[in-house]
């Protein structure tokens, strides 16, 4: 197991009727901006939970934050932290707006052009606090110091990380996913499904407790994430994706092992360029980078089969080719496609596509492999 120091600060309020819970957890006399998107939140009774337990409380709204969050947007709603001196946020939302929010406090504060903190990984001082209640289990973005933001006039999705945007606390009431469409539904079990892969599928370190934490969240994402289409109110089901989603990405398994975020950051072009949801570039990208990766992830991939699919037949190569082969099948059992042609993309798009690896100087995976031209190769594997 390799060195590690970690702290993740995130308060999490987990269960049924919850977001009542907030005024004990915002501190008193604060002024509130509450953030969200396009809206569902006032259809499925979410934005009338939160200002009901929100009375007393100073409190603001900007809404109209966008999935695949815009930079344009989070700077109009800085302007408005700043004109009303705003001094505590609370994103109501999935990974867009929870990823917005973090944008936005730490940009709040930022000397110089905020877009810096994106392009080029400049340092911040300070942020603003932020709340958060979950209403879409995937990103783990609600217990973690990472956020992804779009800047539309140029075409490009950026990400940055840094502790002072780890929310403060995190409610997460799985009543509250009742009402995504089955189609967000099973975008969040492919995303959360594949952070932990990202974190797993490299080389063995001797991380028993990553591992087998690791494992133990695959087989939950996997078999409740099959049955959740068929059981949408299930409640048992829901609080365990949920759970699971959160501890995919909130920093516990990824610590002391190798990681290997290829197909996030390949599948950013997806986005930007295609408009393929998050979770869409996973599916696709996500076979081609293990079938490209085959040899150096080989010990992994076996267990990886075994633990969490049962594979446990065959000499080496079948084994490895059988994983595979029931990974694409899972993502295409959730609904998701998984090859870039049946997206409208052709050969001729590899170039646009695999431009931001060489225009970065990206090299991914666990062992820096993955340059311009693999990267070409991965998405042409997917064609
Ligand atoms: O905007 P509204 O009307 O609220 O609708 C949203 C949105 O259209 C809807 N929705 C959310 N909760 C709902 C609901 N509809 C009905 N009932 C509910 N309870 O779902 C749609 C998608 O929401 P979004 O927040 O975009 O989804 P998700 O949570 O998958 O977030 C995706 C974003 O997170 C980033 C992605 O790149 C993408 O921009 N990620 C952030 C990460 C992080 N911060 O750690 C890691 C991830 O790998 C990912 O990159
Ligand atoms: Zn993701």
């Amino acid at each position: 197991m390799n060195n590690f120091e970690f702290a993740n600060p995130v308060k999490i309020v987990f269960g049924k009727g919850t977001i009542a819970r907030l005024s004990s957890l915002i501190p008193q006399g604060s002024k509130v901006l509450m953030l969200y998107g396009g809206g569902s939140i006032k259809k499925n009774g979410i934005y009338t939970q939160v200002t009901d337990a929100l009375k007393g409380y100073q409190l603001w709204e900007f809404s109209g934050i966008e999935a695949n969050p815009h930079y344009e947007t989070c700077m109009q709603a800085v302007d408005l932290v700043k004109k009303e001196k705003i001094d505590f946020l609370l994103a109501v939302g999935g990974g867009s707006v929870i990823d917005a929010t973090k944008f936005i406090s730490a940009a709040v504060y930022f000397k110089g052009d905020p877009w810096d903190i994106l392009a080029k990984g400049a340092s911040i001082e300070k942020a603003m606090p932020i709340g958060v209640v979950l209403t879409l289990a995937a990103t783990g973005s609600e217990s973690n110091d990472r956020a992804v933001i779009s800047r539309v006039s140029v075409g490009k999705k950026m990400n940055f990380a840094n502790p002072l945007v780890y929310p403060q606390f995190a409610i997460l009431d799985p009543e509250v996913t009742y009402s995504l469409p089955v189609h967000q539904v099973a975008n969040g079990v492919v995303d959360s499904f594949i952070h932990v892969i990202e974190q797993y599928l490299t080389y063995p370190v001797d991380a028993k407790v990553q591992d087998y934490f690791a494992e133990s969240l695959m087989r939950v994402i996997y078999a409740e994430g099959l049955k959740v289409l068929h059981d949408p109110h299930n409640y048992g089901i829901r609080a365990n994706l949920m759970w699971a989603a959160t501890n995919a990405l909130n920093g516990w398994i990824g610590v002391g092992v190798p990681q290997d975020w290829s197909s996030h950051r390949l599948g950013y072009a997806l986005t930007a360029q295609f408009g393929l949801d998050h979770a869409e570039t996973l599916a696709v990208i996500l076979p081609g980078v293990i079938q490209y990766m085959q040899k150096e992830k080989q010990e992994k991939i076996l267990r990886l089969g075994a633990a969490v699919f049962n594979i446990v037949d065959g000499d080496i190569q079948e084994r490895v080719e059988n994983t595979m082969a029931t990974l694409e099948s899972f993502f295409r059992e959730m609904g998701l496609k998984t090859r870039l042609h049946e997206y409208g993309i052709t050969e001729q798009d590899l170039d646009v596509l695999s431009a931001p690896v060489d225009q970065l100087g990206w090299k991914l995976s666990e062992n820096g492999k993955i340059d311009s031209r693999a990267a070409k190769e991965i998405f042409s594997l997917r064609l």
